[in-house]
């Protein structure tokens, strides 16, 4: 059995942070998201994997390179467009190669990995199996009906849903999905729908059986997802210490402290990371708080946020609370007369002032 994980596409929900780093690659507990997904594979025993690339492929293969890390054989195959989720199973017809395998998501987070979802995929073989998670806004997802445990019909992101199971971002597939893929028609938002596809093989009679996963998953495309990825996995580290803790710091609750990172005259309360060879000097850092490398806190206090590499953040006067800052961003206090906001945002950019 192998894997196709998709990293193509463009993430344009995280604008302005995606208009410089892949999706899938934004830290959640400091991690790229996408490790996770690399690491749930190499659990349930895939040892092969195709990744699809696009625009970002420089940056996707930089960070996974041959996935010798995770014992993993990774080959890259690159789709030009984002042409949807079918379209990017067509282009690896070659890399398939009429084996089974499961597709995951590159933006996915599940939380307990894939293994069992693998493994009743392996024991009962059926055509497709799909993961189902409960979830309170069905229509932002793909969706399905099931009737007497089967799945009968599945829709994209419909307007009105026709239960609460969203499709989570696993699906395994035999053979049969390469007729299926090369047989639909692109929807209204000029996709090859993987959902359609899968829909066709329900229609056509293949066997397609639901998995409904209870634990907690996520697809990390927004805001507001990326502070909860980042919560429920920050909830999951192992604190130790890596780096310098000097005396006057306080380091209290799961926190992580990375390789060369420094912690002067602060405190910082977990769970929290702070990242490699980042400084946290005279500043409060509290619950919930990603800090990833290189990155300067002086004077400042943040809360559940996350803090992408090699950014400054001095001597702000509020706490700041529930923000992700990318790379190489710097904010503080404006020593100009007269005095006045001074800003410089990218496209996209969401600043909350008191
Ligand atoms: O996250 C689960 C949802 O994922 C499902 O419920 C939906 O049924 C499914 O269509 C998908 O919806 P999204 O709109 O969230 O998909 P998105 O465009 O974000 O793409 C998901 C991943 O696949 C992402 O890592 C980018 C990659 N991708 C996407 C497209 C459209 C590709 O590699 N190639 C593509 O052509």
């Amino acid at each position: 059995m192998k894997a196709l994980v998709l990293c193509g596409g463009s993430g344009t929900r995280l604008r302005p942070i995606t208009h410089t780093t892949a999706k899938q690659l934004v830290p959640v507990a400091n991690k790229p998201v996408l490790y996770y997904g690399l690491e749930a594979i190499a659990e349930a025993g895939i040892t092969d994997v195709g990744i699809v690339v696009g625009e970002t492929s420089r940056e996707i293969k930089q960070a996974v390179e041959d996935g010798n890390r995770w014992g993993l054989n990774v080959s890259y195959i690159f789709q030009d467009k984002p042409l949807g989720l079918a379209h990017a199973v067509l282009v690896s017809e070659e890399y398939i190669a009429g084996d089974e395998f499961v597709m995951y998501l590159g933006d996915n987070l599940i939380r307990d990995g894939i293994k069992a979802c693998v493994d009743q995929y392996r024991e009962n073989r059926p055509n497709c199996q799909i993961l189902l998670a409960h979830v309170p806004e069905p229509q932002r997802f793909g969706v399905a009906e099931l009737e007497g445990g089967k799945v009968v019909r599945l829709v994209e992101k419909p307007d009105v849903p026709p239960s609460d199971l969203a499709l989570v971002g696993v699906y395994m597939f035999d053979g049969s999905i390469m007729d299926a893929v090369k047989a639909i028609k692109p929807s209204g938002r000029g996709e090859l729908e993987i959902t359609d596809a899968i829909q066709w093989l329900i229609d056509q009679g293949f066997t397609v059986d639901p998995h409904v996963i209870d634990g907690w998953w996520k697809d990390t495309g927004r805001l507001e997802d990326m502070l909860e990825a980042n919560r429920i996995m920050l909830e999951d580290v192992e604190p130790s210490s890596h780096g310098h803790v000097d005396s006057a710091s306080d380091v209290v609750g799961r926190v992580v402290v990375e390789k060369g990172a420094e912690v002067i005259g602060s405190t910082i309360r977990g769970p929290a990371v702070i990242g490699e060879g980042t400084k946290i000097i005279n500043s409060f850092i509290g619950p919930y708080t990603a800090i990833y490398y290189g990155v300067t806190i002086s004077g400042s206090e943040i809360e559940h946020s996350i803090i992408l590499e090699n950014s400054t953040v001095t001597d702000i006067p509020g706490r700041i609370e529930d923000s992700l800052i990318g790379q190489n961003v710097e904010v503080a206090r404006s020593p100009l007369k007269p005095a006045a906001f001074r800003l410089m945002l990218g496209d996209n950019s969401r600043v909350g002032l008191l």
